[in-house]
């Protein structure tokens, strides 16, 4: 029996008679109803109802989406690749502007496949729909939309369905709605909440590999960062439910777990129990089947030398670290509210280097925050160049508005941003190219994901500090943990082949 199989177990038993005031029950309640609505439909059009969940961020939001996916699924959709369903839902995203535009574009598209297929429903939730403006624009000028829900109520998309679903029974004017429902958009956005609901169900990406929510939220509002106002304040998910959930994975065959949170290191600080993030992680590896741990994010103000003793002893968590510079300035840091300056920073890494030497570290940089002068970015190359860092996301800064940043003075000029931006990727480029060529004619150990996109021939997997290698071999590998002698290195990946 699977975590699924369970769930539905519980939906089934469900009475429907009136909706349960507690979660996840509630809930429950709400997919087995929208359960036989989707049925009804389908026998109606003869032909199964479609959906897909398209995910538009990072980790936080890849595993919401699974969660969504989830709902989907055990409702009576059947997932897929085409956005030409009966059902889409958008998990936006809104840390850089880009993002925000990526989903105006796109919905310029669905509203065209709905013109010709009025029954199709769109959704849309995640971080970009906690956003006020984002929300009147929407009123405004997309009334094709269906439903929008934010960051704090995804576990009650079931029940959100079934109040788009009750709009469709009732004809357009009719002068009596059931209580709570108005036709049109269907909109529910919470500010904040200290609710977990547990025990929802879960479709996830890959069978031998997950993320996990260790908590939710962020406190530490760097200046320039959106994540805390559309988040809500840190909370951290019980241990024990936690560690359930992961035994659980592991039945399920899942081997390596991804421990997720905006600030991993300050997991536990706020519990009723409080328990630090070390304590969580001896914890998950003794989880038996568990083969591989990773974490993400680490803030580097908060992370502990309990921490790096842990990580230094530990067979099953990765070699891989993802720690966050920001800028290499200590001026420029303090405007950021990060709380540390260069040589902080600095000296952690080598505190880290000294006790894990095989580590890859990673990390994200900002180009351009207000006021950054080329002395100032002289020193965030400095430190890419004395770190050296095995592979770093680079941005362009972008103003947020409501952030305390976008009221800076002195924001760079486009083209200065441009060619320090250039300037900083060759860096990273070089760095990384040289710790990948240190690894050649090793062996070394990769879970394998999938069958490489381009060369059926080919697999795809990671190594424990996070690199990629293609080697030959066929679907049966997928999943497992084998061997691998890493021959060629192209720069951001191997090509290598079976070691034993
Ligand atoms: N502009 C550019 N990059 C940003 N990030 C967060 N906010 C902004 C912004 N306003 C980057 C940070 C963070 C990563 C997830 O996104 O580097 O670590
Ligand atoms: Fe944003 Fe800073 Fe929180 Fe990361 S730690 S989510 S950059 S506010």
């Amino acid at each position: 029996m699977g975590y699924n199989d369970d769930i539905d177990r519980m939906i089934e038993a469900q009475d429907l008679t009136l909706p349960p005031e507690r979660e996840p029950q509630r809930q429950y309640y709400f997919i087995k109803k929208c359960r036989e609505i989707v049925k009804k439909e389908s026998e109606r059009l003869g032909r199964p109802l479609y959906a897909k969940s398209v995910c538009m961020g990072c980790q936080m939001n890849a595993r919401d989406s699974e969660k969504l996916a989830g709902i989907l699924e055990t409702i009576g959709y059947q997932m897929t690749d085409s956005e030409d369903a009966d059902f889409v839902i958008y998990n936006t995203c809104t840390v850089r502007e880009n993002a925000n535009n990526k989903v105006w574009g796109r919905l310029g598209y669905l509203n065209t496949y709905k013109k010709k297929h009025p029954h199709m429903k769109i959704a849309l939730c995640g971080c970009m729909m906690q956003e006020p403006k984002v929300i009147e624009k929407l009123k405004a000028s997309y009334p094709f939309v269906d439903l929008v829900f934010g960051t704090h109520n995804i576990f009650k998309f079931a029940e959100l369905m079934d109040v788009v679903f009750a709009q469709e029974r009732i004809p357009k004017g009719h002068p009596v709605m059931p209580f709570g429902v108005s036709q049109g958009m269907v909109i529910d956005i919470w500010n904040e909440t200290d609710k977990i609901v547990e025990n929802l169900p879960v479709e996830r990406k890959y069978d031998f590999k997950s993320g996990v929510n260790i908590m939710f939220g962020c406190n530490n509002f760097c200046s320039y960062c959106i994540v805390p106002y559309v988040r809500g304040r840190e909370r951290s998910r019980k241990p024990q439910d936690i560690l359930r959930e992961i035994q659980q994975l592991a039945k399920d065959g899942v081997i390596e777990v991804m421990l997720l949170g905006q600030n991993v290191n300050s997991y536990g600080k706020t519990l009723k129990d409080p328990i630090t993030f070390a304590e969580l992680l001896s914890e998950v590896e003794k989880i038996e089947g568990i083969q591989r741990i990773r974490f993400m994010t680490s803030h580097p103000k908060d992370l502990s030398d309990e921490l790096i003793q842990v990580m230094g002893r530990s067979t099953k968590i990765c070699r891989h670290l993802h720690l966050p510079l920001q800028s290499g300035s200590s001026r420029i840091l303090k405007k950021m509210n990060r709380h540390y300056n260069k040589e902080q920073y600095l000296t952690l890494v080598e505190k880290i280097r000294k006790a894990v030497p095989d580590l890859a570290l990673t990390t994200d940089i900002i180009v351009g925050f207000p006021g950054e002068t080329e002395e100032d970015f002289q020193e965030t190359m400095d430190v890419v160049k004395q770190v050296g860092y095995d592979s770093a996301f680079t941005f362009i800064y972008s103003k947020r508005t409501g952030t305390p940043a976008a009221e800076m003075e002195h924001q760079v000029p486009e083209d200065v941003v441009k060619d320090r931006f250039d300037r900083l990727l060759k860096e990273v480029q070089h760095g990384a190219a040289k710790r990948a060529q240190a690894l050649t004619g090793k062996v070394e150990t990769v879970l394998v994901e999938e069958l490489n996109e381009q060369d059926q021939a080919l697999v795809t997997g990671r190594l424990s500090n996070n690199f990629i290698v293609h080697f030959p071999g066929n679907s049966d590998l997928i999943g497992k943990i084998v061997k691998v002698k890493l021959k060629e290195c192209k720069g951001f990946y191997f090509y290598g082949e079976a070691a034993e």
